[in-house]
């Protein structure tokens, strides 16, 4: 039998080069051979205050990419988290078996609530709503960045969890993370994640971002003073980092590109690093900006809003049983 895969991405500003290495290009090969289910998780992105009109562009820019970028909606189920309300149904049942304790202890929810005043408890409880997104659909493997790491373990502890309490419904799915490129690094500060909140715009590259732009981020990257182009992933984050985004868009090895470099420094290399991005992402932003112009889109979100719930809504009712939650029903 086919497999499922399911993943998100939050609709909350640009999606970064991180972003589109760490999860989006996996999700091209992956649609293939498996039953996809791709989500803009917008109720994931009200956990942390959003403007109602920037966060509706958003989750529709978010699903043009998706398409720009490869996914075809003949193969892969391609959705709005808001527009299947089982997730949030789910999700709350989720949240009655997982404890405090568990989820103060993610690492994501102490970085995003350190040194806030306000914390919404949403920002908490994220993480049994990610659960109810993946198991609501018997999923499989969960293709993501290194940095969803423990979210998807305490997925598999709580679906055993619900499977030993209440019954055997939960498939236990499994992680896939790029073998180069589940971490992009900031710009920046390259021993840091590249995040799309990150305050410096300069850390990050977006898929929109124009030429110039991409030129400009790459030639202010941070490097070392060492001048040679080698991976080094330990003592020279900066420009391994850069090595990887390079390698992964060319298909080239660290090897092969190392001695490409061999005679080079960093003026030539990120010179060429930057030809190789606008390289990639120029026919992605074409199809997204036609993409956005279209009747297109919305068709084909009602039609993914359609396929998900009929699914999802199986797997709730599956829940409520276990639970006892509502009336018996046939
Ligand atoms: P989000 O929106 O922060 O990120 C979307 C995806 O991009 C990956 N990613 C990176 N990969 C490599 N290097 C980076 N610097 C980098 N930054 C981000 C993330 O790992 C992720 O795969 N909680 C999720 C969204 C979510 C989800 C889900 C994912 C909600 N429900 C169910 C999978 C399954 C998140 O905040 O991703």
């Amino acid at each position: 039998m086919m497999k499922t895969i399911f993943s998100g991405i939050q609709p909350s500003g640009s999606v970064t080069l991180g972003n589109y290495i760490g999860a989006m290009k996996q999700f091209i090969e992956l649609q293939h051979d498996y039953h996809c289910y791709f989500c803009v998780v917008d109720q994931h992105a009200i956990t942390s205050p959003q403007d109602r009109l920037a966060l509706r562009h958003n989750s529709r820019s978010l699903a043009a990419l998706y398409l720009a970028i490869g996914i075809d909606p003949e193969k892969a189920t391609l959705f709005i988290q808001s527009e299947v309300p089982a997730h949030a149904q789910a999700g709350w049942m989720m949240q009655c078996i997982s404890y405090i304790g568990e989820l103060e202890r993610m690492t994501q929810f102490k970085d995003k609530s350190a040194g806030r005043e306000a914390v919404s408890s949403g920002l908490l409880t994220y993480p049994p709503l990610m659960a109810a997104d993946i198991l609501l659909y018997g999923t499989d493997l969960v293709p993501v960045g290194e940095d969803q790491k423990q979210h998807i373990e305490l997925t598999r502890d709580l679906a055993e969890r619900f499977n030993k309490k209440y019954n055997n419904i939960f498939t236990i799915p499994e992680i896939r993370v790029p073998k180069i490129g589940a971490r992009i690094m900031s710009l920046a500060e390259p021993t840091r994640k590249m995040s799309k909140s990150d305050p410096n715009p300069k850390s990050f590259i977006t898929i929109l971002d124009d030429p110039k732009t991409i030129e400009k981020k790459i030639k202010s990257a941070v490097t070392d003073s060492e001048g040679t182009i080698r991976y080094d992933k330990e003592n020279r984050p900066g420009i391994s980092n850069l090595l990887s985004i390079y390698s992964i868009f060319t298909g080239e090895t660290m090897e092969e590109l190392e001695a490409k470099y061999e005679e080079k420094g960093y003026g030539d290399f990120k010179a060429d690093l930057a030809g190789v991005v606008i390289n990639e992402l120029s026919p992605i932003q074409e199809r997204y900006y036609e993409l956005m112009e279209s009747d297109e889109l919305d068709r084909i979100l009602d039609e993914g809003a359609e396929r998900a719930n009929r699914a999802a809504g199986k797997m709730l009712k599956k829940m409520e049983n276990a639970m006892g939650l509502g009336r018996k029903r046939k």
